[in-house]
Formats: structure tokens, C-alpha cells, sequence
């Protein structure tokens, strides 16, 4: 049931006409027909060719193909090698990654990656931005997943932001090495602030960040204030800079934990320059859950950044899931309901229609942050991408684990799954 060829007036033609579609949770079920990889028509009626087969849902959920806005695929499928993160903080994680980085190999590298974007094709994902290390010599695993960028694109879209993990003033020729990987083909500079030495670093380290991003037209997307620190401020730099240099947009702040500990006056004032700079957040609660509050006693902080405000705001907020299986999270499948389900527990956002609506957060809001255009989405004369859910509608697919039955991509069908059956015997 992959394609159809049908024959149109004499002239082969790739078609494939669904019914019963749930687009969106729209409870209106439509038919869509795709054409030649397209999303030809979209309506309440179709009628099909003489003697096409058609596919009918009954019903199942129909949505965007899944984006995952933050990961750190050069790390993942790494945990416990050589040895797990007892402890479960950030600073663990970075001395395990140490040990780990000592074997690191392009071949390494790209036999992970390979492995875990089929794992993140499983579940509907079609689009990945990547933060690759670049605060390495060799440029290792970037140059390994540059290379697999082309290898794969048939399937997955590959976004590569160069990361200075230890700083770009804070480690030996941090900025060239970001120049050099902006040149070898990164699509978006980094920046850690908040780990900078000191703060005139971290505000030197955006600045170089942001000519270097113009002087390549790359996007830009910073590791910022990822940190229990109320006095970590980076954010009010990246939203300025973003402003002034017209950047806007093309600019996401990723993380911004440091925001759950701001008092409410700092956010007020914050507030005002963040809705003018029009940039993107992407919050990653599972790992943010996870690492965050660590210095704590009695109350932890959560760590996550204010998703539900942002959002109320008119901010454009995505979620990812950051790390999959390594030293800074031992779980992980690659399945964006996992960022979804913890978001809106930890955010306050369990209304009826906040959690029909949450699949935004790693559909439409994390493909805005990834600038993917007016290509992207359910709509006629759109590439025919899409993915099938074993639910009724989102709240039901989040609630019940439902799985992607089907994932489509360009009209080309590319991952399916059958779900277990399962028995009771009583
Ligand atoms: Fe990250």
C-alpha cells in the first residue's frame, strides 16, 4: 500500500486519495488526494479515479510531520559508555561525554546518528536540528554529520548548528573554529553564554556569535542561560542584538531555564524586548526536568523555561527532547510525544484544548523555529508530508502512547508500524 500508479488519460501518474481523514483534530473528516508527491485536493467529498483503491482512516488523526526542534545527535546512544552518570547532573554528564569523547571517530559518529534518526523516523519525525560540538580540533563529528546530511535527506531533513559546547571566548580558538564550521556548512552559529568565564565574555561571545551568523547569512541558535541562576542573564543580549540587527526571527533562544528563577518585575521589563524581537524558544523538558534544580534542597525548581506565559505572550515556543540515551539523559527513543507529555504536565497547560493543541509544540512552532517556510503543513498544493496517528484525535494519541501508523514524506511513504495487539484473558 506504499504508492499508487494510475493511469490518467494515458499518462502514469502517482496518486493516492485518503478518506476519513481527522486533520488537526478537525472534526469534519476530510479527503485528500495527493498527487505526483503533492497535496493535490483537500476536501469534504472526493471522488475517486475509476478503479483506484482508496485509503480510508475511519477517522485517524492526520498532522504535520513531527519536527524536533533541539537534540544533540553526535552525543546520543552514548550512555553508560564507559560509564554512566551516577549523579544525574549537567557536570557529570560533561566528565562522562569527556571519557567518551576520547573514542570518538567519524565512523563513530555516523553509525549512531544513522541509528537514531531511524529511530526518530519511526515516530513521524521528518525534521532534526542538530547541535553539533564544534569545540574540537578535528571537527569530528561535525564533519561526520555534514556528510551524512546528504546521505540521508530522502528521509530526514538535517538542520546542523555549529555549538561551541565550552564557550566561543572560553576555549582555545573558539571563534575560529565556529567561523570555520559555519563555512564547512553549518546552517546556524551557537553560543553559550552563561558559560562563558565571565559576563563580559558571555556578551563578547553573542556579539561574535551574530557577525558571524550575517557574514555567512546562517540562522542562529543559542544555548542560553541553560543554568538555576537567576543572575544568568544572557537572554536580554540574544533578544537585543536580535532586534537591532533586524536578525528577529531567524534567532532562537533554546532552553533559557535561568527564566523559571527571574523575579516577575526583571520579567515584565524582559518581556517587552522579547516580544519586539520576534525570536523563537524551545524548551526541552524532559532533560530541563531532569538537570535542572540540582543545586536545590527543599523546594526544587523545576528548571523549565515559562512556555505557558511565553506562549500567552505570542511568543513562538517549541519543544525537543535535547539528548537521547547519553550522559545527560539516560532515556530516550527519539519519539516527540515524550517532550510533549512532560511539557504540558510541568508548564500548567492541561486544559482540554491546550493539550489537544500541544502536537504545535513539535509540528507548526518547532517548524517556524527551523524556518522550514510555507511548504510545510496540511494544505493543498503543499509536498504531500504527513504522518498518520492510531487515535481520534491528539489528546487521545498523547493519552494512550497511540503510535504513527504511517509517516509520509514528498507523497513517498517511509516508515509504517503495525501496533500490538494485546489480550486480556479474563
Ligand atoms: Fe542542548
Amino acid at each position: 500500500d506504499i504508492n499508487y500508479v494510475y493511469l490518467l488519460n494515458g499518462v502514469i501518474r502517482w496518486v493516492l486519495t485518503i478518506k476519513n481523514a481527522c486533520i488537526e483534530n478537525n472534526e469534519e473528516l476530510k479527503c485528500i488526494r495527493i498527487e505526483d508527491g503533492k497535496f493535490k485536493e483537500i476536501r469534504k467529498d472526493l471522488e475517486p479515479y475509476a478503479q483506484e483503491e482508496v485509503m480510508d482512516l475511519e477517522g485517524k488523526l492526520v498532522l504535520p510531520p513531527f519536527v524536533e526542534s533541539h537534540v544533540h545527535l553526535d552525543t546520543c546512544l552514548t550512555a553508560g559508555q564507559p560509564h554512566w552518570n551516577m549523579s544525574g547532573t549537567l557536570f557529570e554528564g560533561i566528565e562522562r561525554w569527556e571519557e567518551r569523547k576520547e573514542f570518538l571517530t567519524k565512523k563513530d559518529v555516523m553509525d549512531r546518528v544513522n541509528k537514531v534518526i531511524r529511530m526518530q523516523a519511526s515516530h513521524g519525525v521528518q525534521y532534526v536540528r542538530t547541535h553539533v560540538d564544534i569545540n574540537d580540533p578535528n571537527l569530528t563529528a561535525l564533519e561526520a554529520i555534514l556528510e551524512l546530511r546528504e546521505e540521508v535527506k530522502d528521509f530526514m531533513n538535517i538542520q546542523i548548528v555549529a555549538f561551541p559546547q565550552y564557550g566561543i571566548l572560553s576555549y582555545p580558538k573558539g571563534k575560529e573554529l565556529l567561523e570555520t564550521a559555519l563555512k564547512l556548512g553549518a546552517d546556524a552559529a551557537g553560543a553559550i553564554p552563561h558559560f562563558e568565564f565571565t559576563r563580559e565574555y558571555s556578551v563578547e561571545s553573542l556579539k561574535i556569535c551574530f557577525e558571524l551568523a550575517q557574514k555567512y547569512g546562517k540562522l542562529i541558535d543559542i544555548h542560553c542561560d541553560e543554568i538555576d541562576d537567576e543572575a544568568s542573564r544572557g537572554l536580554e543580549t540574544v533578544a537585543t542584538l536580535a532586534y537591532e540587527t533586524g536578525m528577529k526571527d531567524q534567532v532562537t533562544a533554546s532552553h533559557t531555564t535561568a527564566m523559571h528563577s527571574y523575579n516577575n518585575a526583571y520579567m515584565i521589563r524582559l518581556m517587552r524586548i522579547l516580544k519586539m524581537s520576534n525570536i523563537n524558544f524551545v524548551a526541552n523538558p524532559c532533560v530541563n526536568v531532569h538537570l535542572g534544580g540540582r543545586a536545590d534542597t527543599y523546594p526544587k525548581r523545576r528548571g523549565l523555561t515559562r512556555v505557558k506565559e511565553l506562549t500567552e505572550a505570542g511568543c513562538n515556543v517549541s519543544f525537543g527532547t535535547d539528548d537521547i540515551f547519553d550522559p545527560w539523559n539516560p532515556m530516550g527513543s527519539g519519539n516527540m510525544r515524550d517532550p510533549v507529555y512532560m511539557g504540558i504536565y510541568t508548564g500548567h497547560m492541561m486544559g482540554y484544548e491546550e493539550i489537544l493543541n500541544s502536537y504545535k509544540f513539535v509540528t507548526t512552532n518547532a517548524a517556524k523555529t527551523l524556518h522550514l517556510g510555507d511548504s510545510y503543513g496540511i494544505q493543498e498544493g503543499n509536498p504531500a508530508s504527513f504522518v498518520v496517528m492510531d487515535a481520534k484525535n491528539y489528546h487521545e494519541a498523547l493519552n494512550l502512547d497511540a503510535p504513527v501508523l504511517k509517516s509520509y514524506k514528498d507523497g513517498k511513504l517511509i516508515a509504517s508500524c503495525t501496533p500490538a495487539t494485546r489480550k486480556i484473558l479474563f
